[in-house]
């Protein structure tokens, strides 16, 4: 086959194996099998070595033109290639400007309102300078009752519906603790007694200031009761803490909780075992409207219970009733919860709907403070 026939026939073989590859790796391909060290058009430059001088005179020219077209193209294809895979990629990555942008992950779930209220009454409290401690669910009677001065087989121990547990080996009587007020008795022990009784981590001697929130359980459900609620139990036990002092931080309280400028209360005398006197606290408010409005109007709502801490709940804790003298409170949490955010029917607190939890629970990355807002 003579030289010129030889150019022509890679000529267009070579042009017709650029112009279908479809892929740049398919154009490398080409590029390595014609200009490659063993490539077809490398191999014919590399025969004008062994021709005689007029020969490659001609020669030279025609194959190294040949090599420069094809390069030409090689190049021109790839270009061709990569244009067209940058279209693809910006057509594949187009973004819809005028779509809903999609929340992230951390804007999808919601806090539960009791959470949310936990966080709030703990909140205000820590600001007015209380500590907050814990107890255990499953509470012993004693704490429970006859350390709260509910001596045994009092009437005052039916108030409560109460969850009794099995005895467990030590034979000691336990139950499902129907209020947060034991966890009074453990913190005013623990600030009297070595070793730490559990829960309690550090010694609170007096002057106590404390709330003790936390979940609760009595036999009872309807549309305002379940057998599993949540209350803040507040103690504060001091040589000279008195009436008007209580008096002072539930309003303080209910005003900063209510998120209003002012409340009006009403203190009505009651009867709690652990407490004397004992009342119960009704805050003014106004139910006209769709909603109940705290501060203003001329009906009352029942908002808690409190009183002096009991002479006898000082001594079965080891406090001299005539050096030490306090005063406590407890109110439901989850009451609390329906009153400031509008949610009529107790049950559907942990009917665990999510559609519930979208509609009433709040952003986890809104937390309650004072200086940025309870619930805004
Ligand atoms: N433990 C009471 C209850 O569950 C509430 C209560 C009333 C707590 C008066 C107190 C208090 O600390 O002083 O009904």
């Amino acid at each position: 086959m003579s030289l010129d026939v030889q150019i022509e026939t890679l000529r267009t073989d070579l042009s017709a194996a650029i112009a279908t590859a479809e892929t740049e790796q398919a154009v490398e391909a080409v590029r390595i099998a014609a200009l490659g060290k063993k490539g077809s058009v490398s191999a014919l430059l590399a025969s004008l070595g062994t021709m005689p001088p007029e020969a490659r005179r001609t020669a030279g020219p025609a194959i190294n033109g040949l090599k420069n077209e094809i390069a030409a193209e090689i190049e021109k294809r790839a270009e061709e290639l990569r244009a067209r895979a940058l279209e693809a990629r910006l057509i594949a990555e187009r973004v819809d400007v005028t779509l809903p942008v999609r929340p992230a992950p951390t804007a999808e779930g919601r806090i539960h309102p009791v959470s949310q209220v936990w966080d709030e009454i703990t909140a205000i409290f820590s600001d007015m300078g209380f500590r907050i401690a814990e107890g255990p669910d499953i509470e012993t009677d004693y704490l429970n009752f006859t350390a709260l001065n509910f001596p045994e087989g009092h009437p005052a121990r039916e108030m409560h519906d109460t969850f009794f547990m099995a005895p467990g080996p030590d034979g000691v009587k336990k139950v499902l603790r129907t209020h947060t007020s034991p966890v009074q008795i453990r913190v005013m022990q623990k600030s009297k007694q070595k070793p730490a009784a559990p829960y309690l981590t550090e010694a609170m001697a007096p002057p106590i200031r404390v709330i003790m929130p936390g979940r609760t359980y009595r036999h009872d459900s309807d549309q305002t009761h379940t057998p599993m609620f949540h209350q803040v139990e507040g103690l504060v036990i001091d040589k000279s803490s008195h009436i008007g002092q209580l008096r002072w931080v539930l309003e303080e309280f209910l005003k900063a909780f209510f998120e209003v400028e002012s409340v009006v209360t009403r203190f009505r005398p009651s009867f709690f075992p652990f407490t004397e006197p004992s009342m119960e606290v009704d805050v003014q408010c106004d139910r006209s409207g769709s909603e109940i409005r705290i501060g203003e109007g001329a009906d009352w709502l029942e908002i808690l219970g409190c009183g002096m801490v009991h002479p006898n709940v000082l001594r079965n804790c080891g406090l001299d009733p005539d050096v030490y003298q306090g005063f406590a409170w407890g109110m439901g949490i989850d009451r609390l919860a329906m009153l400031k955010y509008g949610m009529p029917d107790l049950r559907a607190f942990f009917d665990a709907d999510k559609r519930w939890l979208d509609h009433y629970g709040f952003k986890p990355l809104d937390l309650p403070t004072l200086f940025g807002g309870l619930s805004s």
